[in-house]
């Protein structure tokens, strides 16, 4: 018999049912809902939220997408996370302000050069000139 976890979505002021085995990300987008997301692989860091309460198991993902930091700072990704108690979740950059973790940092130019580009996502590495 399968369970599953309820999620507070406060970005939609939504609640779902996430069934015990799927992806946040997933059962968000089984129900109609727009969840931020991309490579659905925990390479982009499109669907990163702010876990407010609860508690989750982590998929494999880069720390690229999600540091070790961000993560005791309670930043997940939707894409790679498995609900293991009841959630409350707010995505980055939703009405309720959920994007506190971005700052405005003054421009700065550097001169710099790319050696070498093994590991990023494949739409970042067709941009880079190494
Ligand atoms: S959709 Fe790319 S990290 Fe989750």
């Amino acid at each position: 018999m399968t369970g599953e976890k309820i999620v507070e979505l406060r970005s939609v002021r939504r609640s779902i049912a996430v069934p015990d085995g799927r992806t946040l990300l997933d059962a968000a987008l089984d129900q109609g809902i727009a969840y931020p997301h991309g490579c659905r692989s925990g390479r982009c860091a499109s669907g990163k939220s702010r876990l407010i309460a609860g508690e989750v198991d982590f998929l494999d993902h880069t720390r690229i997408a999600v540091s070790d930091e961000e993560k005791t700072r309670g930043f997940i990704l939707a894409c790679r996370t498995w609900p293991r108690t009841e959630l409350t979740v707010t995505w980055l950059g939703g009405e309720d302000g959920g994007d506190d973790m971005f700052v405005t940092l003054e421009e700065t130019r550097l001169r710099s050069a790319c050696s070498s580009a093994d590991h990023f996502t494949s739409t970042i590495q067709s941009g880079a000139q190494p």
